[in-house]
């Protein structure tokens, strides 16, 4: 079954977390600006507002105390001795209802604001008459005209103030109300957003972890696959060196064997001066030579000792022919009584022996190596170690003694493993359950 990679769906997962975060950045950004516009453009110009409100206030109150001394009994002042105080006062309330007009809430009534700028116009034309009786001494009309007239239009300018501010700081309360609701709107998205995030965010990693669960499976398959079919080769392989020496063994064996016999009784049939004994000995020569390399492949390919003594004997048998063969001297050393080791198991130690050796002559640059095989009751440990130069950081590619030897080991349930001993060089050490694999028969 194909696998896809599992990159699209991932990729899909964290779009959709950035996208999430993007739209809610872009939402914050909105609702901010509509924070900052409710900040500036209401509260703070409310505020502005009502400052200029208590100021007009604060003049009418001027207005009025100035008012109760211009009708006090027994002031030494005359009354225009008050004018200029009260004009200064009707430009300071002028002044402060023109600002306040410019920042009047866009919820204001515009009759509302007109009212008010009517009674106060209204009041300072009344106001002016005043003067005109004063200067002609009529103190009593001109008393009854504050008292009446102008205290009454001061009065309305008051209560309409007063309206104007209780007006004010309903706005400031609603833009409060209206400052609250985008906090929590914004407070609801981001724990929105956070359990988006966090959703693609586990969905997506559901997914890698499935997807993660179904490759190793998948290799674990594989890697099965690759050992059973290794297995196979490998077994194949043997039977086909063992089928081999055995052919070369008996077939061609015998019948060279049986080459030299005849050749010998032809030689004693032939007169002795005769010049074909000479030919005749040189061809049993040639047989004879033939003979011992046949016998030594087939040895090579399967060597019977393996089969007729087991595996220890073999080791002793290998290590000793090999240094006699090569030059190399083997110090080979045996620890525990080894039980027979027939068969597969005998097979792959054997091979693995003989590679690990080969290694030496053709890689260590040396010529010495240490053998040393311990045997316990349920399993064998095989060590071949040398103090070469030991092996390149990255062994050559090309090779496959090194391979074939961790494939034998695992068919056999084992472990190898490669070293450096504290001498320097390689060490080889194959350990292997004795019970799992093999004939002890
Ligand atoms: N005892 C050793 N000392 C130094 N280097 C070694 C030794 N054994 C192996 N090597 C290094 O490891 C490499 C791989 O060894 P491996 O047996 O797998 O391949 P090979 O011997 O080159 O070829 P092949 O065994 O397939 O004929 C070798 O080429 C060599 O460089
Ligand atoms: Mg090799």
């Amino acid at each position: 079954m194909p696998m896809r990679a599992p990159a699209v769906r991932q990729l899909a997962g964290l779009g959709v977390a950035l996208a999430a975060v993007v739209v809610y950045s872009g939402y914050t950004q909105i609702q901010l600006e509509g924070l900052r516009r409710l900040q500036t453009d209401t509260l703070d110009r409310n505020r502005r507002g009502s400052l200029q409100l208590v100021r007009i206030q604060n003049s009418l109150n001027l207005i009025g105390l100035t008012f109760r001394d211009m009708q006090r009994d027994g002031d030494p002042y005359p009354l225009t001795a008050y004018r200029p105080q009260l004009d200064r006062l009707r430009s300071g309330l002028e002044d402060a209802l023109a600002k306040e007009a410019a920042l009047a809430p866009a919820t204001r009534v515009a009759a509302q604001q007109k009212r008010l700028e009517d009674t106060c116009a209204r009041f300072w034309k009344e106001t002016s008459t005043l003067w005109p009786l004063a200067a002609d001494g009529r103190l009593n009309d001109a008393r009854a005209l504050i008292r009446t007239r102008l205290e009454a239009e001061r009065a309305t300018m008051a209560s309409l103030v007063s309206a104007l501010l209780v007006q004010n700081q309903d706005a400031e309360s609603a833009a409060q109300t209206q400052i609250a609701a985008i906090y929590s709107r914004v407070e609801r998205n981001l724990y929105l957003l956070l359990a988006a995030v966090l959703l693609a965010i586990a969905a997506t990693s559901l997914y890698v972890i499935r997807v993660n669960r179904r490759v190793f499976q998948r290799i674990e398959a594989l890697s099965e696959q690759r050992r059973t079919l290794a297995g196979q080769v490998i077994s194949v392989q043997e039977e086909l060196f063992r089928a081999l020496a055995r052919e070369l063994h008996d077939e061609f064996g015998q019948v060279l064997t049986a080459m030299g016999v005849m050749l010998q009784r032809a030689s004693k049939r032939i007169p002795a001066e005769s010049s074909a004994h000479e030919d005749i000995r040189e061809v049993r020569e040639i047989a004879h030579q033939t003979l011992e390399k046949v016998r030594a492949m087939s040895q090579m390919l399967h060597p019977p000792v393996l089969d007729d003594y087991g595996l220890e004997r073999s080791i002793e048998w290998y290590t000793d022919k090999y240094a006699k063969q090569t030059g190399l001297t083997i110090h080979y050393e045996k620890i525990g009584i080894g039980p027979w080791i027939g068969d597969q198991i005998a097979i792959h130690m054997y091979r693995i022996l003989q590679e690990a050796l080969n290694n030496v002559v053709r890689h260590a640059d040396t010529r010495e190596a240490w053998v040393r095989v311990r045997y316990e009751p349920h399993r064998m440990e095989m060590v071949v170690e040398d103090h070469g130069k030991g092996m390149p950081a990255q062994p050559e590619a090309s090779g496959i003694g090194m391979i074939a030897m961790r494939e034998r080991t695992g068919l056999l349930n084992g472990d190898i493993d490669f070293s450096t001993p504290p001498a320097g060089g390689t060490r080889i050490a194959v350990r292997i359950p004795l019970t799992a694999v093999g004939d002890p028969s």
